[in-house]
C-alpha cells in the first residue's frame, strides 16, 4: 500500500483519516498543487511553490509551504518513485478542522495537509500521434479559476461530459471564448503562431503552459497570448492541451469537427520533442 503524508505523519494510505469537520470535506475550503517529478526529481518546484503560496494567500490560509519540498521528496522515496520516469506529488492544504461555520474559524485552526505520490503513464508515441478528441462545455466555474482550489465540481462535470461523449477531454467556453481544458491549458496554432488564452482570473496559470511558451521562444515560434473565440478555435491548424501528467497532448477533433487536416501537426510535434528533451534531459531541477 502506498505511503501518504497527513499533517506531519507518514502512514499507509488506508490509515490516513481526516475529520468529518475538516473544512476541505465540508466546504472544499482549501487549495492544492500537483508537481511532476522526473527521475525522482521535482520539476519546476519553485514555480509550483509560488503558485501554492499565492493560492494560500488568496484564500487567507496562513501556512508556510516551502518545507513541503522535503515531504514531496520523502514521498517519492518511500513509494519507490525516486527513479520513476514520470511521477507526481499531490498536496492539498485545507483551512483545517472546526465546527461548521461559513466564516473562518476564529481563532484560526491548524491547516490540514495531505500529500501523496504516484506515477503517471505517458502514452506510447503511436497513441500520442493519433491525438485525442475534445468536446466543449459551458464554463460553470467560479470567477477565480486562477486559484487552484480543491473545489473542482465544475471540472469534474466537464471531464465526465467528455467521457459520456466518448471524447478525450473537455474545453471550457465562457462568453464564447475557449479558455482551457478540464484539467489542462489549451493552445492553438494559427498560421504558425502559437496562441493561448492570456493569464487572467479565468484560467489556471499553468506551469507547463509557461514552459511551452519558453520553448516556443527558443525555437523561434511566434507566441500570442490572447483570447480565442470558439468559432476561431474550430479553424485552428493545430490544437493541444498542456499540463502536469497531461504533458503535451494534441487534439485532432473538437465537437465532431476535424482540427486542421485531422492529423497531429508540426508545431505540437516540435514542442513535444522539446518538452521531452527538457524533462528527460536532466534539467528537471529548480
Ligand atoms: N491540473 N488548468 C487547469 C484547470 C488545471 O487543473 C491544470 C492542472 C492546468 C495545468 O497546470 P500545470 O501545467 O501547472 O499542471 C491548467 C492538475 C494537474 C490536476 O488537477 O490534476
Amino acid at each position: 500500500m502506498s505511503v501518504v503524508y497527513l499533517s506531519g505523519d507518514y502512514l499507509p494510505a488506508g490509515d490516513a483519516k481526516v475529520s468529518v469537520n475538516d473544512r476541505g470535506f465540508l466546504f472544499g475550503d482549501g487549495v492544492y498543487e500537483v508537481t511532476p517529478a522526473y527521475g525522482g526529481r521535482l520539476f519546476r518546484w519553485v514555480q509550483h511553490l509560488g503558485r501554492l503560496r499565492r493560492g494560500l494567500a488568496a484564500i487567507g490560509i496562513d501556512f508556510e509551504a516551502a518545507p513541503l519540498k522535503q515531504v514531496k521528496e520523502e514521498l517519492l522515496a518511500r513509494n519507490g518513485l525516486d527513479g520513476a520516469s514520470g511521477a507526481y506529488v499531490y498536496v492539498q492544504v485545507t483551512r483545517g478542522t472546526a465546527p461548521r461555520t461559513h466564516w473562518f474559524p476564529d481563532p484560526p485552526v491548524a491547516p490540514t495537509v495531505y500529500a501523496f505520490a504516484n506515477r503517471f503513464a505517458r502514452p506510447a508515441m503511436e497513441d500520442w500521434a493519433r491525438g485525442i478528441s475534445a468536446v466543449t462545455v459551458p464554463d460553470q466555474r467560479w470567477a477565480r479559476a486562477d486559484i487552484k482550489a480543491i473545489a473542482l465540481l465544475a471540472n469534474v462535470l466537464a471531464a465526465q461530459a467528455a467521457v459520456e461523449a466518448g471524447a478525450g477531454n473537455a474545453i471550457f467556453v465562457r462568453d464564447g471564448i475557449a479558455l482551457e481544458g478540464s484539467h489542462n491549458n489549451l493552445f492553438a496554432v494559427f498560421d504558425g503562431v502559437l496562441t493561448t488564452a492570456p493569464k487572467s482570473n479565468y484560467i489556471l496559470h499553468g506551469i507547463t503552459r509557461d514552459l511551452l511558451i519558453e520553448l516556443a521562444g527558443g525555437m523561434g515560434i511566434p507566441v500570442e497570448e490572447r483570447t480565442i473565440p470558439l468559432p476561431e478555435l474550430y479553424l485552428a491548424d493545430e490544437v493541444f492541451f498542456s499540463g502536469t501528467t497531461t504533458e503535451v497532448r494534441p487534439v485532432v477533433e473538437i465537437d465532431g469537427r476535424r482540427v486542421g487536416d485531422g492529423t497531429v501537426g508540426p508545431v505540437v510535434r516540435r514542442l513535444y520533442e522539446g518538452f521531452l528533451g527538457v524533462v528527460q534531459g536532466g534539467q528537471a531541477a529548480g
